[in-house]
């Protein structure tokens, strides 16, 4: 026993005598002597990557990289072995297909099927060929046509006729959630695009086991830092919080996708009767050869699908969310965009076509001016330095992970004034040599050769809705409900949710 005791002490000294001089070398090495510490940046960033981890977890990265750009300078350290970059010369670089950048070890976490979808994919070669099967299908040519606009007219017409069932009639208001509603539109569009009208949800007007679903994705997004640092915390964290909330469904909406993903496409695929499949992603996914003339992998058709669920999905959920909470707190853009969009012809239901409404210009500034403000994107878009040599006068080793953080190169005080002040009129009343600078800081959708193929898609979901609920409604803040200035400040996750969540807005009748 003594004897134990005696060896156990030394042990002890020992492993902190070792610690000791191991952090000792460590501030040493990543201050003076590291290959990368001639890059600026915060001190502790240099040292260690444990201090970008402890604000990835506290969903406060992107925040945080933009401040420290704010303070350093357009290229710096977040990281040994992380740069981050706000300008467009080395966007440029990094992002086009010329520089053959691959992406990052960080997309292996979106792995699933055991397959890599177009967007985790990581090398050049290997991604072009993915993104080739359905780059045609995604192109604004293609995704302007009826076929795909209808449908999406239907949901749209769908959300306003759930506002107008749920309006109070003797006040002619409602207080709603619409980051809740938001995301009810984007999941049945994307749906509908994947798997076409037979197989696709109505979440808007169903309740149901997808409602639940995507109540839940909110918080696994949330938690998800957590999950890429600390896998067993993470588990931990679920089991502990779904036995305190007696919710058996905590943390389970990835899973659930999964399983409803795997499940909708077998039974669309074994359905003789199925409508319309040459028109569905997966359909095009299935008419697709490899070089060698073969059919593609179910399982890669699989993963690919899902990853266009989840890439849909929370990406136009947060847009228009922010789209609305920017308007909503300025009334009279509103009032602008009212003014144009009733100017328009209006079709058999009443609204105008999105050919007249996608050319509104003060709607396209008011839109463009959000993502400006409030980029979805977490500007985790990490690429892999393939051969050593100098971005902007810094030279970077091979391996060096990059990338450009959205939310600085979007607020560069060089070129947009009052960065932080949402203000539509930057893009109206810019001149074309302005308006050529602004769109080189300007990254909403990516940049270069992955930039998103869901971009059209988007545009088609979010002017349509924009534009038709404001023909009919007022939006404002509502001081009585949880949303706040504070609570709609955007999190470090992979969409940049807000904070609490939701997005309570009050709505009234515009007439
Ligand atoms: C407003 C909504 C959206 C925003 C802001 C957005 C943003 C982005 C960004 C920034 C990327 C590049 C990521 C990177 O470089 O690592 C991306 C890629 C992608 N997005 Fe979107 N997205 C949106 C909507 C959509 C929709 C609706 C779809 C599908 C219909 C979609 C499908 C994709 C796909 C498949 C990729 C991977 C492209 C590739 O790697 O070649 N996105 N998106």
């Amino acid at each position: 026993m003594l004897l134990t005791s005696i060896s156990f002490f030394p042990a002890i000294g020992a492993i902190a005598a070792f610690m000791l001089v191991y952090v000792v070398f460590s501030v040493i090495h990543g201050l003076w002597f590291s290959e990368y510490s001639h890059i600026p940046g915060p001190r502790l960033c240099k040292v260690s990557r444990l201090w970008l981890v402890y604000f990835d977890v506290r969903l406060q990265r992107t925040a945080k990289v933009h401040e420290w750009h704010e303070k350093y300078g357009p290229v710096i350290l977040v990281a040994p072995g992380e740069v981050s970059f706000s300008e467009p010369s080395t966007t440029r670089e990094i992002y086009r297909a010329p520089g053959r950048h691959p992406k990052s070890g960080f997309f292996d976490n979106f792995i699933a099927y055991g397959e890599r979808a177009t967007f985790n994919s990581l090398s050049y070669e290997e991604h072009r060929e993915k993104r080739n099967h359905s780059f045609a299908f995604f192109q604004a040519s293609s995704i302007y046509l009826p076929r795909f606009v209808e449908p999406i007219r239907g949901r749209m017409v769908a959300f306003l006729d759930q506002i107008r069932q749920d309006i109070d009639q003797s006040t002619g208001t409602i207080t709603l959630d619409f980051f809740q509603l938001s995301n009810r539109y984007a999941f049945d569009n994307i749906t509908r695009l994947v798997l076409g009208s037979d197989y696709c949800t109505r979440t808007i007007e169903t309740p149901g086991a997808e409602r639940v679903m995507l109540d839940d994705l909110k918080y696994c997004e949330a938690l998800q830092p957590l999950l890429f640092n600390f896998p067993p915390a993470y588990y931990v964290l679920r089991l502990a919080a779904s036995i305190i909330y007696h919710d058996p469904h905590f943390l389970t909406g990835e899973h659930s996708l999964t399983e409803w993903n795997t499940k909708r496409v077998s039974d669309k695929t074994t359905d003789t009767c199925a409508e319309d499949s040459q028109y569905t992603l997966l359909g095009k996914l299935q008419g697709c050869r490899t070089k060698l003339g073969e059919p593609l992998p179910a399982s890669w058709i699989n993963a690919e699908l899902l990853d266009n669920l989840n890439a849909a999905q929370m990406t136009v959920t947060v847009t228009l969310t922010y789209v609305l909470w920017n308007l909503a707190r300025n009334p009279e853009w509103q009032v602008r965009i009212r003014k144009e969009i009733a100017a328009l012809p209006s079709q058999e239901d009443g609204f105008p076509s999105f050919g007249d409404i996608n050319k509104a210009p003060i709607l396209e500034a008011c839109i463009k001016e959000s993502y400006r403000l409030n980029p979805i994107s977490s500007g985790r878009a990490e690429r892999v330095v393939p051969v050593g040599k100098e971005y902007d006068g810094v030279f970077l080793p091979r391996g060096t992970i990059v990338s450009t953080s959205t939310l600085a190169i979007q607020h560069s005080r060089s070129v947009f004034t009052q960065p932080h002040i949402y203000n539509p009129d930057r893009w109206l009343q810019a001149n074309p040599d302005q308006l050529r600078t602004m769109e080189r800081f300007y990254i909403p959708f990516g940049y270069g050769a992955r930039v998103c193929l869901g971009k059209a898609f988007a545009t088609v979901e979010v002017k349509l809705l924009v534009a038709c609920l404001l023909l009919e409604y007022k939006i404002s803040e509502d001081p009585s409900s949880s949303t706040d200035v504070k609570s709609m400040a955007q999190l470090g996750t992979q969409d940049a949710l807000p904070k609490g969540l939701r997005c309570d807005l009050k709505v009234q009748q515009a007439f």
